[in-house]
């Protein structure tokens, strides 16, 4: 375990159902050769559960627990890790405490109209792991960024709007913007 005045060794993304921080950090991850670990796939591997089924069947309160745990997890790893952080891992204080305590902490943001367009149809049937948005994603998405928009901004240290980027300049820019492209 790290001493808790060290900073966690990890870059963290955080930010909007699909602003695309998975498929993002996936790719860091294995263009810096570290680790990656994916909040929501950790709760699936350590509940045998869907994101879904949790919430159906125990609530969002208890998914929240589960995600706390899987975030506090991760950032006593003491080897680097990228890490995505699924939307709503900012909204717990104690989450933020730890969030602010990692290495890097990018949001990536997007205005509303894209996250739709890429969510699309698939959420008003009922996306596979995004209840909080069934029906009507277009409104839902809306509510969850007023409420939750500051709290992106308290936690991370960069901002990247993804509008209009391909999956490969948000990459470039994490990496100019750490800085890490020239440890790579
Ligand atoms: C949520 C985001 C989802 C998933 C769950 C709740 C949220 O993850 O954890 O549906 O509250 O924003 P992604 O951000 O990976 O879609």
């Amino acid at each position: 375990m790290i001493p808790p005045t060290l900073p966690a060794p990890h870059l963290v993304f955080v930010g909007l159902m699909a602003t695309g921080k998975s498929t993002v950090g996936r790719r860091i991850a294995h263009k810096l050769s570290w680790e990656f670990l994916d909040t929501d796939d950790e709760i699936n591997r350590l509940t045998g559960r869907t994101v879904r089924q949790i919430f159906e069947t125990d609530g969002e309160d208890f998914f929240r627990q589960v995600e706390h745990d899987v975030l506090t997890t991760a950032c006593r790893l003491t080897t680097p890790h990228v890490i995505a952080g699924a939307g709503g891992i900012i909204l717990r204080a104690d989450n933020r405490q730890l969030l602010k305590n990692s290495r890097f902490v990018i949001w990536l943001n997007a205005p509303l109209h894209v996250l739709v367009e890429r969510i699309g149809q698939r959420a008003v049937k009922g996306d596979g792991h995004r209840p909080l948005i069934d029906g009507n994603p277009a409104e839902r998405l809306q509510k969850l960024y007023l409420e939750r928009e500051s709290l992106y901004r308290e936690v991370s240290s960069i901002e990247i709007d993804v509008e209009g980027l391909q999956i490969q300049d948000v990459i470039d820019k994490v990496l100019i913007e750490t800085g890490l492209e020239t440890k790579s």
